[in-house]
């Protein structure tokens, strides 16, 4: 969501913030602003729109070697100049930038306004520079780790005063924050991305934590004031991959780069002596693997569709009961842990608040919940009792792409696992490492269509509304379809089980609702055939997405996309390829911003 980047060092910091809020600029991006000490008090700019925009304001004269800086995702409070971040006290002798969203702002706000504190904007952010001012008293730590204990909700926050101008303080409840430590110069970020150009060790902030950095040495305290002596981090991440690397978008690059990051998601983990998998994180041992009778799969979004996708692969593969649920469901409904069920909770970023929230509740119920992530040493990751990361690489473009095929990967890896512990042979087992094997090059000659459904999107750009309609497995691949196209072109799209559309759907389709059917060759193909011609009855423009060689479906569907033969359980992999390349090329089309799309952010860590 929001973004934060903080430097204290001997380069001059405004350049550096300004650099790393264009880094940051994925997780929101409506608004941003910096604040740097010179002339012996706070210079504060702010501006909305992009940080171009900001950069426009931002004086070259500038000359301090420390500062803070902020891209905002509106959550409280309108798209205004007054409303970015970072906010200051009432005499600008403190700034402060907050990702997260502080719940009991109004009760603090009308009593720091009852002590004679005047306000500039409609945020809830504003009221922590007020209440640390109200506390200071010449220690700007001091004065933080009095006033964050008053905050209810989540935060990030790193703030800076006049009269400590090589100083600035952290803290972190909910919202992640992370040092980089460099030589010389120690930055405080959000994300990794923000600090990677200036060096790879880091240091996670936990909740609670309260760091006070200059330039050459950080202090952190636990909450209740005690040091911790914290591990530095190496992360594994090149500067290249936060690039675009040639290609005119990232969401572009992240598809195309599909075949790679699949291939990392696999690297070490196919055991071909044992034909089965090796996943070291899991943190259980064959006795516990043996022991578990069902799965639960937690995500939302895209990690949701993948984790849906999961439990077909889990269910045939393993033969092991499974479910994926809405994180922000299980959240609330008191779930019910039972024994021998492990669960797996889903997520790119590692940092989405509904998952982390539920992660906490199962965790609660003395559930064990392993997860699944990207983003290496994200709160859900080190939350977690263990789990797999998927190396997909940073995924920046807001839309996730290459993540979703990642996360196919090691769920299949897993039912690989759990199958060989339980009725597949040898044999079996060889041959679904066999498939997995192969799936890089399957999915690259799935990327070989593009021009093709480049054309199709000139074709069909133009439509207001689309169904996705697919079966077994590849049903909730026609929802992460439908969810792709509304989210970066902003055409409705909904997805359904091609089998669900009689029951009511079908009364969407016309001559101008087309309807995307995905037809494998497997057992289901007549079955959506036949969905398909119920459609075509009706007018219904169709596009299917076929196997190779599939000529039958080109005399019924309107427009005709191939995918390569493969084993019913892959094609999710194949499908879900022209359906990404579809939404990115709509989007094109219509001149959406692809990477940003509007009302989003990357890393939703609100509920
Ligand atoms: C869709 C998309 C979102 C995310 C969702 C979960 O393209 O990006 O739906 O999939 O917010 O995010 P993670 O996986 O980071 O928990």
């Amino acid at each position: 969501m929001c973004g934060i980047v903080g430097y204290c060092g001997a380069r001059r910091a405004s350049e550096i913030l300004l650099e790393g809020l264009r880094r940051l600029e994925y997780r929101g991006y409506d608004s941003a602003g910096l604040c740097v000490p010179e002339d012996r008090r706070l210079r504060i700019f702010k501006k909305c729109g992009r940080i171009r925009d900001l950069r426009r304001i931002v004086p070259d004269t500038l000359t301090a070697t420390s500062g803070i800086g902020h891209t905002r995702w509106a959550t409280h409070g309108e798209v205004t100049d007054e409303n970015a971040h970072p906010h200051a006290d009432c005499g600008g002798d403190l700034a402060v930038v907050h990702n997260g969203i502080i719940e009991n702002y109004s009760v603090l706000k009308a009593k720091l306004e009852s002590e004679g504190h005047s306000f500039r904007s409609t945020t809830d952010s504003e009221v922590i520079a007020h209440l640390i001012s109200s506390f200071y008293d010449g220690d700007l730590e001091r004065a933080v780790k009095d006033a964050t204990p008053l905050l209810k909700g989540t935060y990030g926050i790193v703030c800076i005063h006049r009269a400590e101008p090589g100083r600035l303080v952290g803290a972190r409840n909910g919202s992640p924050l992370v040092l980089g430590v460099g030589d010389g110069e120690v930055f405080l970020a959000s994300d990794v991305t923000a600090v990677l150009a200036h060096t790879k060790q880091v240091v996670y902030l936990e909740d609670g934590e309260i760091v006070s950095v200059s330039a050459d040495e950080y202090r952190t305290t636990d909450p209740s004031d005690r040091p911790v002596e914290k591990k530095i981090e190496h992360i594994g991440w090149e500067l290249e991959e936060i690039e675009k690397g040639g290609f005119p978008t990232f969401m572009e690059k992240e598809i195309f780069e599909q075949p790679r990051s699949i291939e990392r998601a696999l690297r070490g983990r196919l055991d071909r002596t044992n034909a089965t998998a090796h996943l070291g994180g899991l943190n259980l041992s064959g006795k516990q693997l043996l022991d578990i009778e069902r799965v639960k799969i937690v995500a939302t979004g895209t990690s949701y569709h993948a984790g849906l996708v999961g439990t077909y692969l889990l269910e045939s593969i393993s033969r092991i009961p499974c479910t994926a649920e809405l994180s922000s469901e299980v959240r609330y409904r008191n779930p019910i842990v039972e024994r021998n069920t492990l669960y797996f909770v889903l997520s790119q970023s590692g940092e989405t608040a509904d998952t982390l929230y539920a992660l906490r509740e199962l965790k609660r119920k003395v559930a064990t919940v392993l997860g699944i992530c990207n983003v290496v040493g994200s709160t859900i990751a080190r939350e977690s009792d263990g789990g797999v990361y998927i190396h997909s690489g940073p995924e920046i473009a807001v839309a996730s792409t290459k993540a979703f095929t990642s996360q196919l990967s090691v769920l299949y890896l897993f039912s690989l696992l759990m199958g060989r512990m339980r009725h597949l042979s040898f044999e079996q087992g060889a041959e679904v490492l066999e498939r997995l094997e192969e799936t890089p090059e399957l999915v690259a000659k799935a990327l070989d269509q593009h021009a093709h459904i480049r054309s199709l999107a000139r074709k069909y750009s133009g439509a207001r509304d689309f169904l996705f309609l697919g079966r077994g497995v590849n049903y909730p691949v026609a929802l992460e379809g439908a969810l792709k196209l509304k989210e970066i072109s902003y055409i409705h799209a909904e997805g359904y089980s091609a089998a669900e559309i009689k029951h009511g759907p079908i009364a969407l389709i016309n001559e101008t609702t087309p309807s995307m059917f995905l037809v494998p060759n497997d057992r289901l193909r007549d079955k959506i055939i036949s969905n398909m011609k119920e459609v075509k009855a009706r007018q219904g423009k169709v596009i299917a997405v076929v196997a190779d060689g599939d000529e039958e479906i080109g005399e019924i569907a309107d427009d005709v996309i191939t995918v390569p033969n493969t084993h019913r359980l892959m094609y999710p992999f194949l499908m879900v390829v022209p359906l990404q390349l579809f939404s990115y090329y709509c989007a094109r089309e219509l001149g959406r911003n692809v990477d940003q799309p509007r009302n989003l952010a990357k890393s939703v860590t609100v509920e």
